[in-house]
C-alpha cells in the first residue's frame, strides 16, 4: 500500500523527552520527541476520553493523564493498567526540518 504522508509539525516544534498535539490531515495526534527520535500516537487514551499529549513521557511510555495507564510510543501497547487495549501508532519520518506522518 502507498504511503500517505502528511506533513504534521516542524521537527523544530516537537520538544525534547515530552508530548505535544498536533492536527494532520484534519487528524488530532500526540507526537512525541522521546530519545532523539520523533514517534506519533492516537491522541485519545484507550481507556478513556483523556488526551495522551496532557500525559507524562518517561523515555518511550507515555502516562495517561487520567488513570495512569501507560503505553509504549514505538508499538502504541499498553503497558500499564487500567490500560489494556493498544494505542494507535503512525510511521513517522523527519525530512529537511519537517516531520511526516503516515495517516494510512
Ligand atoms: S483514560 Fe487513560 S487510563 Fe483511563
Amino acid at each position: 500500500m502507498a504511503n500517505n504522508w502528511i506533513d504534521a509539525a516542524a521537527e523544530a516544534d516537537i520538544p525534547d523527552d515530552d508530548v505535544t498535539a498536533v492536527v494532520a490531515g484534519g487528524v488530532e495526534l500526540a507526537l512525541y520527541g522521546a530519545e532523539g527520535g520523533v514517534y506519533a500516537t492516537a491522541i485519545l487514551c484507550t481507556h478513556g476520553a483523556a488526551k495522551l499529549c496532557d500525559g507524562f513521557l518517561d523515555g518511550y511510555e507515555i502516562e495517561c493523564p487520567l488513570h495512569q495507564g501507560k503505553f509504549d510510543i514505538r508499538n502504541g501497547l499498553a503497558t500499564c493498567e487500567p490500560a489494556t487495549d493498544a494505542v494507535r501508532t503512525y510511521p513517522v519520518k523527519v525530512e529537511g526540518g519537517r516531520v511526516y506522518v503516515d495517516l494510512g
